[in-house]
Order: C-alpha cells, then structure tokens, then sequence
C-alpha cells in the first residue's frame, strides 16, 4: 500500500480531522484522535474490518462444511475455551496483564499444533528467537518444530507467514507490531488498530488462524486490546493472581462457540498444565475447621466451580471500621453487610470485615450472596460452619433469599465433591440425590440455624 497521507479520528465520535489536535472538534473529548490511513485505502479498510475480500454473493448451502473443522490443540482446558479447537481462518486475541503466561501458553499450542501436523508460526516481538529457545527449554513437552521468528513490522511478518505456508500464525504481542503505513509509534491505538485488521485480512483470505497477544494492564484501560475486541472474533483473557499458581482463561467474546467459558491452568516449573478437575480446583487447598469460611457453587460459563468464601471480623482498633473486599465487589460487601445488620439483625457496622474469595476467583455471579453471608455470620459468631453445607442464593435488600439459575447442575457437582447439606431459597423446590435442601425465606433464619 502505498503511503500518502493520513487522517485522524476521534475514537469517541469518529470525527475525522486532517490534522491532529489534543481536542476533538466533534465531540469535545480530549487526547481521543489517532492516525488513520488514507481515504484512497477506505475500501481496504472496510474489507479489512469485515474480514471479507472480493468475493461474489454465494448460496450457504453451496459452502461446504469442512471450513469450519477444527484444529484440536490437545491442551484440553484451550480447546474447551475455544469452543472445540482452533477455527481457520479466525483471529483470537489472547489478553493478560504481563507475566501471567500468555506467550507460554500460545508456546505450548504452537508446539502441540505443530506436532499434530499443522504448520505453525511464532512471532516474537518481545524475545529474540534464543530467548524463547530458553523458555522452551524448560517446558515439559516439546516444541522444538515451531518456527519462530523475532520481527516487529508487519509487513515482513505477513510475507514470512505465506512462504512458510503456516496455518496458524501468533503474534506476540500486538503492541510491538507495527506497521510502516502509520507514523504513530508501535502500541498506540492507531497501529495496534490497523495492524489487527490487516492481520484479520489475511486470515480470512488466505486461511490461517491468527492469535494476538495483547497486554492488559490492572486497570484494563491502555491502548490496545480493550480496543479490539469487537475486530476479532474471539476474545480470551488470561487471569489470575500472581502469587498464585492457578491460571484461568476465559472466553469473554467468541464468534465460534459459547462465551463466557472458563479454563483452569496451574504454571508449574514445566509450563502450563491443564487442570484435570477445574470444578474442584478452587477448594484445593481448604482447611477445614475454621469459622468465617462457607463455600458456594458459582456458575463460569456451563461449568458449576465450587469456591470458598472466607470473612474475618474484629474490632477496631480505633477510628471508622474497615471493610476490605478481595474477589468481590466491595459496595456488594457495603449492601450484604447492611442487609446482615438492618435484616438479620446482627450488629457489624463498628467492626472491622475483611472478605476474601480463595483462588484468586472474582464472584460475579449473584448466587454467591448467601455464602458471603454465611461467612460473615460464621466470623461474627466465631462458629464453624459444617464442613459439609453449601450456600447458594441470590440475597435481596429485604434480606430475602432468591432462588439462582441452573440449580441442578450447581447441586450436582456439589454432590459429587462430598457436600451433602444446601441451604438456598425456600421458594426453589429442587431435589437431589444424597442431599439435604435447607430452603431459607430471609437471612434470619440462615442467622439462626448457623448459630445453632
Ligand atoms: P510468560 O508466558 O512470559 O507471561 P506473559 O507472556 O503473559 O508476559 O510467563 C512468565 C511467567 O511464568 C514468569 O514469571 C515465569 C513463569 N514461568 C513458569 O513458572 N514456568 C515456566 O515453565 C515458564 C516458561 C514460565
Ligand atoms: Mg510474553
């Protein structure tokens, strides 16, 4: 593409400007204008966005159906979060923050893709090729046959993937990819931009599937992959604490398959490895015995995760009682400890509360109110709740208990790790096998029959 000039577009309204500016003469935000190229390239912009070369209109029932065959990584937890493998010609974007194990990951499916027989390439922008020799190195399965390369410029990058003939292509990461078609600097929203949808150009056109690494920051806010999520058409987040050795992947858009997936990853010395029991994962390392603790079923996706929720409560020492929240939202722990205190009549407002969800698990699921309670109670009580119960409810202001979605699934995994008591909401009218169902109308009664 030839290069004449550029324009500049307000990321908020879209105005185009000719020259830049610190403000958006449209819209009036400030520092929201990135370079752009030319109108002379609109039409490959608009393919490029749409991922759809020249190609006449064609009946569906003349396509056939092997184009959407999957490549099966064999990292099992991967596959499943993709929806059954990696699709053709589709462009995923692998987001983290830095040092969670995004390159690690995409080493290990390179390796495994290349071993199935599926050409793969890995670019490196952020390593030299010895570098990732060295990460190889520790890693417990082979993946020697990758290609890799360390470039930084598209251009180069899109002609070495064709001679290659590779069918899957990463590229780490987008933020040091660059395209020579922009002035602006790799990593501003620009290039990252234009560097995407050409990159999902190519794998519409000429088939291979494209991953992207993209640094997230805590915030999530840089420039970058937030940017890209409606351009690609499978968004996967890599999370977890660092501390932690637990990695979850979740699909938070997929265009082939069911978002909202989640797969659990430990890092061990060797890499990544798939955690055979993702449900039981997160209880792994429980000590039994101890007040303030309750666990619940939360739903990721179609997969019921059993969690434990752990609260502590003291008095101050002095000035205005702390509440501090890990895992949780903390104005959902200021209402939950209104409605304890206003509904279940038990006075927390001048202590201290600290909550914590184990694993490094973010509860979003509102089922999870009744265990935060619980927990709550217990720590207030300093009594233990039996090991064997679980929570699950949704709690209201009135401090009344709500029934959750997908109940069934929620208590049969319960069920099959050994916990045989479910307090929940009066008005659920569920049955399972091997399980007492305690059905609560408010957070009283749960305050009664804990402290009990
Ligand atoms: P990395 O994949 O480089 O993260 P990202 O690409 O998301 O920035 O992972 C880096 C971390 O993982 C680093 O702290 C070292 C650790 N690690 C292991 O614990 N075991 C391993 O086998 C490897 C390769 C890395
Ligand atoms: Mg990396």
């Amino acid at each position: 593409m030839a290069r004449d000039r550029s324009v500049y577009r307000c990321t908020d309204c879209g105005a185009e400007h000719p020259k830049w500016a610190g403000r958006c003469d449209g819209c009036g935000a400030w520092n929201t204008l990135v370079e752009e190229p030319v109108a002379a390239h609109r039409g490959d912009r608009a393919a490029a966005r749409t991922g759809m070369a020249d190609r006449p209109p064609v009946r569906l029932a003349d396509l056939r159906h092997e184009t959407l065959a999957r490549w099966q990584t064999g990292l099992g937890e991967l596959d499943f979060v993709l929806g059954g493998g990696v699709v053709p010609g589709s462009l995923v974007l692998v987001g983290g923050e830095p040092g969670i194990g995004k390159s690690t990951l995409l080493l290990q499916c390179a390796g495994r893709l290349e071993a199935a027989g599926v050409p793969t390439l890995y670019v490196s922008g952020e390593e030299s090729p010895e570098q990732i020799r060295l990460r190889a190195a520790r890693l417990a399965e082979p993946v020697d046959a990758v290609h890799v390369l360390g470039e930084t410029a598209l251009e180069p990058i899109l002609h070495h993937a064709g001679a290659l003939g590779a069918r899957v292509v990463i590229v780490d990461s987008i933020q040091t990819t660059y395209t020579t078609d922009l002035e602006g600097a790799p990593g501003n929203v620009g290039q990252v931009r234009e560097c995407a949808a050409r990159l999902m150009r190519f794998a519409k056109e000429a088939g291979p599937a494209v991953f992207l690494v993209g640094h997230v920051t805590k915030g999530g806010g840089i420039a970058g992959p937030r940017t890209l999520e409606h351009i690609v058409d499978t968004v996967l987040y890599f999370e977890g604490e660092a501390t932690l050795d637990h990695r979850l992947l979740r699909a938070v858009k997929n265009r082939f398959g069911p978002a909202d997936e989640i797969g659990v990853f430990r890092m061990t010395g060797a890499g990544l490895e798939p955690v055979a029991d993702p449900a039981a994962a997160f209880l792994a390392g429980r000590a039994g015995g101890i007040s303030g603790s309750a666990v619940t079923a939360l739903l990721e996706g179609s997969r019921p995760v059993l969690v434990e929720i752990q609260a502590l409560a003291s008095r101050p020492g002095f000035g205005t009682p702390q509440r501090v929240a890990t895992g949780l939202d903390q104005r959902r722990l200021a209402v939950l400890l209104a409605v304890l205190e206003r509904r279940g009549g038990l006075p927390v407002g001048q202590l201290d509360v600290f909550v914590n969800v184990t694993g490094g698990v973010r509860l979003v699921d509102p089922a999870t109110d009744l265990a935060v309670l619980a927990a709550l109670i217990s720590a207030v009580h300093d009594r233990v709740v039996p090991p064997d119960a679980l929570f699950l409810g949704e709690v209201g202001l009135g401090g009344e208990v709500r029934p959750v979605a997908v109940v069934e699934r929620r208590l049969a995994e319960a069920a099959r790790q050994g916990f045989h008591r479910v307090y929940l909401s009066a008005r659920s009218h569920v049955r399972a096998e091997g399980i007492e169902v305690i059905g609560l109308e408010g957070i009283g009664e749960l305050g009664t029959r804990l402290a009990a």
